[in-house]
């Protein structure tokens, strides 16, 4: 039987024999192999007797090779570990050439490691970050289905454009160098697979409501698509979203469960991530260190997360935010690259961090935004120029949950629609669950990579998925 390391180090199998394998981290004296097999942060210490082995076996032992080893669990003798191997037995399983494996004993950049996105999850910061990552979907799960709700699979591939953006992926079997045309010389999307044009989804959404129409609470989670050329440290190509969506509820509700969900979430791995947590918060502080005084955060990673899950979100309306920043500092000395004029501006990046984190120094929901900013399902206020939209901005992270209720009456969507050139006869399906059985109801999504950039406290969204996509780069 292989015990996992984390099983060996709450010192259940002392003075048994055991049997481990992982890969080697480091290798000292000819004596202490440091093994680590991704159960846990922690490495376990086997010592082997040099003199009982060949010298061509002790050679092997190097960074990254595979071993397995049998021996007895004792209390150790050392500093820095509890317990340890006496190991008896041991095999190579696989070799690592020192001269070639890249991820040796020392701090590698990030940008380095992301070209080894194969190997990077062997270094203590990806291991942490995934198995915080792993925990959270754990974490989300348990909260939608603890609460009365479906998970629901929306289709990854689709004939709509759910936010009416155009930042889409086309999925096609047509032959990119002669593609058939129509008579007016167009490409012939009839004669394409499905028949029609399509492309990978960026958002389950309106799939989304069809079902809670029906089974009342839904909620997405899965991966979505998005072809902006954004090269920022926010934003993605292809990343996962969590998509609830509820009959019944209106934007009040809607933002009572988005606060509480993110709260719930994080207060799961504070929980039971807190080794992993220790380990980032420790590296974030040390990150923290090595930026100018101004752009340091005054808060440590577990300060910040608690302060998340300990206090209620600021609620504040569009028109309350546009006030408050164009009186600001910024704005008035024109350090905005943006700068706020008129009602109806549309929110940068720039704006939001100044929100959340000079004016309220908390998370923020802005709701009731002007209609001609946003999406086109969204429900209209009674002033006939906003509507119940909800953003939710964090520190750091900018945008983290985008919301609404939805517009329910059918003719009022429709009238919106054809305002905005969102095509009637591509969303049939879609105004059929205004036509029949309409009600109130409200969703919203987070964008999950951005969340495990909150909780893991990593500068870059593209170090908190596995094999990030970006523009010019899918290499893995
Ligand atoms: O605000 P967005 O575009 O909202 C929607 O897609 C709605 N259909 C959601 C709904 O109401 N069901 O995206 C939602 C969230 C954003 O707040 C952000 O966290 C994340 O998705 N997101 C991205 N994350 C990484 N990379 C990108 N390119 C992202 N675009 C959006
Ligand atoms: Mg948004």
């Amino acid at each position: 039987m292989i015990t996992p390391i984390q099983t060996l180090l709450n010192g259940s199998y002392l003075l048994q024999e055991v049997t481990v394998s992982g890969w080697v981290r480091t290798f000292r004296s000819n004596r202490f192999i440091a093994l680590n097999d991704g159960s846990t942060l922690q490495n376990l210490q086997c010592v082997v007797d040099f003199e009982a082995m060949e010298e061509s076996e002790l050679k092997r032992i190097t960074t990254g090779a595979a071993i397995r080893v049998q021996g007895t669990l004792v209390e150790s003798q050392g500093r820095g570990q509890t317990v340890e191997v006496q190991v008896k037995t041991m095999e190579i399983l696989g070799d690592a050439d020192p001269e070639t494996y890249p991820i040796q004993p020392k701090k590698h950049s990030m940008e380095f490691l992301r070209e080894q996105a194969h190997l990077r999850v062997r270094t203590n910061t990806f291991g942490a970050v995934m198995r915080v990552r792993s925990a959270l979907a754990f974490a989300v799960h348990q909260y939608f289905t603890s609460r009365g709700f479906y998970y629901f699979h929306a289709p990854i591939i689709t004939g709509s454009d759910a936010e009416g953006a155009g930042e889409m992926f086309r999925v096609t079997t047509l032959d990119p160098k002669a593609p058939p045309l129509d008579d007016a010389g167009e490409v012939n999307f009839k004669e394409d697979f499905f028949g029609k044009e399509t492309n990978l989804t960026v958002s389950g959404q309106l799939e989304a409501e069809a079902y809670a129409m029906a089974l009342g609470k839904v909620y997405t989670f899965g991966p979505t698509f998005r072809a902006e050329n954004s090269n920022t440290s926010r934003h993605l190509a292809e990343f996962w979203m969590i998509e609830p969506e509820m009959a019944f509820y209106d934007l009040d509700a809607n933002m009572d469960l988005a606060e509480d969900f993110i709260q719930e979430v994080i207060r799961y791995i504070l929980e039971h991530c807190q080794e992993d947590l220790a380990f980032l918060d420790k590296r974030y502080a040390d990150e923290e260190k090595s930026k100018p005084q101004a752009e340091r955060s005054e808060m440590g990673l577990l300060d910040k997360l608690r302060f998340v899950t300990d206090q209620p979100f600021k609620r504040v309306t569009y028109t309350e935010a546009i006030d408050i920043l164009r009186n600001s500092k910024p704005n008035k000395k024109k350090k905005f690259q943006y700068p706020i004029e008129a009602w109806g501006a549309d929110l940068q990046s720039e704006h939001e961090r100044y929100l959340v984190e000079k004016h309220f120094g908390c998370p923020v929901i802005l709701f009731n935004y002007p209609a001609e900013i946003k999406a086109f399902y969204m429900r209209l206020n009674e002033d006939g120029k906003t509507v119940r939209a909800m953003d939710i901005l964090f520190p750091g992270i900018g945008e983290i949950v985008g919301g609404s209720q939805r517009e329910e009456r059918l003719e009022v969507l429709r009238e919106k629609m054809e305002r905005l050139g969102v095509e009637e006869k591509e969303l049939w399906w879609y105004l059929d669950l205004r036509r029949f059985g309409t009600a109130v109801h409200s969703g919203f999504g987070l964008g999950f990579e951005r969340l495990v950039q909150f909780a893991t406290g990593m500068g870059n969204i593209r170090d908190v998925i596995p094999f990030p996509r970006t523009p010019q780069n899918a290499e893995f």
